[in-house]
């Protein structure tokens, strides 16, 4: 099997919508309210308008598998307000929008794009992988404690928000346990400079 990570094109835009469509049936198929706009999750126009400007800045990835893409992951250094603190937010890459195609499920693909994400922040001097996953979903914060992420807080923002638990992973431990398979840190061509719009929600 061969795993290749590559920026987000624009072209990918429908790509990621249909891995979001995919995924947010299968959530509700497993009863979970993750991503529904019942629990205040985004519609799928907002999620499309927040992928496409952060495609547009860089912050997108798309991984292959064997030259077909499988999954998705958005990492900057933006998140929703009163989640993380500024001086946290100063030390880590937030990941956003960790999406697997179901046929993909189980090969590991979402672990390696935390791993990406752990050698950005590293060619970034950052030394957190920092994100935000739906409060209620206890399987989803087992995964990410199996991906060696910890449960930080659940925080409580003024303004109501359905995402969170708050995770983190020092990108040390994807030295110690992973090598950071996979990632080219010195192909990367995010930003330092992008930054989304002040104030648009970016859970998730
Ligand atoms: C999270 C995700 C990217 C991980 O991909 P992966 O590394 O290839 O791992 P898998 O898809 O094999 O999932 C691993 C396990 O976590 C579980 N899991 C993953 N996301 C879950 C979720 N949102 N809710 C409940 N369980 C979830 C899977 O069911 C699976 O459980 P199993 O081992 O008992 O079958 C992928 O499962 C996914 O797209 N999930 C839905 C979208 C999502 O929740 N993204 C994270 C937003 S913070």
């Amino acid at each position: 099997m061969t795993v290749q990570i590559r920026p987000a094109a624009l072209d990918d835009l429908s790509l990621i919508c249909r891995l979001r469509q995919q995924r947010a049936l299968w959530l509700a198929a497993r009863g979970s309210d993750q991503w529904s706009t019942e629990a205040s999750g985004l519609s799928l126009d907002y999620f499309a308008h927040v992928v496409d400007r952060a495609v547009t800045a860089g912050e997108t990835w798309i991984a292959e598998m064997n030259g077909e893409p499988a999954g998705t992951i958005t990492i900057n250094d933006q998140a929703d307000n009163e989640l993380w603190t500024e001086a946290e937010l100063a030390d880590a890459l937030i990941v956003h929008y960790l999406i697997v195609d179901l046929r993909y499920a189980g090969e590991g693909i979402g672990r390696r794009l935390l791993a990406h994400a752990a050698a950005l922040a590293r060619t970034r001097g950052r030394h957190w992988v920092r994100l935000d996953a739906w409060t209620g979903n206890a399987d989803l914060h087992a995964y990410y404690r199996r991906a060696g992420f910890r449960l930080v807080r659940v925080a409580v923002p003024d303004r109501p928000s359905p995402s969170c638990a708050l995770f983190e992973r020092h990108v040390n431990g994807w030295l110690r346990d992973e090598g950071l398979v996979g990632s080219r840190p010195e192909t990367f061509p995010i930003s330092a400079q992008a930054h989304y719009p002040i104030g648009l929600p970016v859970l998730g």
